[in-house]
């Protein structure tokens, strides 16, 4: 089986590769992992005052083609309110990423990513909101 192009130029030259620090408030961390091959990807995004997630950065232990989406989706976020973060669809990534039938769990590994990590976002300001209401 070979690589789309699409997939090695993400796989060589992947975006977005790091971390965003944890603790703060802004970042959401999703960190899922694929039981079919036990790779792991760590998706993270910043969302600023409006809502907008305004940068995102990945960390997978995987193959190419689970680094790809993740370093796809990362470029997909930006710019996105988190309700259409929501929206992307392991469909559309692997359809971008020319992903073989065998490589679909990898494209759905980068869309778990993106709703655990938003899943993080919110609970922390769930806890947050209710600090704030509590001492209004
Ligand atoms: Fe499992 Fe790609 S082979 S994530
Ligand atoms: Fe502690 Fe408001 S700062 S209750």
């Amino acid at each position: 089986m070979s690589y789309s192009d699409k997939v090695l130029d993400h796989y060589e030259n992947p975006r977005n590769v790091g971390a965003l620090e944890a603790g703060d408030a802004s970042v959401g961390t999703g960190m899922v992992g694929a039981p079919a091959c036990g790779d792991v990807m760590k998706l993270q995004i910043k969302v600023n005052a409006d809502g907008i997630i305004e940068e995102a950065r990945f960390k997978t232990y995987g193959c190419g083609s689970a680094i790809a989406s993740s370093s796809l989706v990362t470029e997909w976020v930006k710019g996105k309110t988190l309700d259409q973060a929501l929206e992307i669809k392991n469909t559309a990534i692997a359809e971008e990423l020319a992903l073989p039938p065998v490589k679909i769990h990898c494209s759905i590994l980068a869309e778990d990513a993106i709703k655990a990590a938003v899943a993080d976002y919110r609970n922390k300001h769930e806890v947050v909101d209710a600090g704030y209401a509590a001492c209004n």
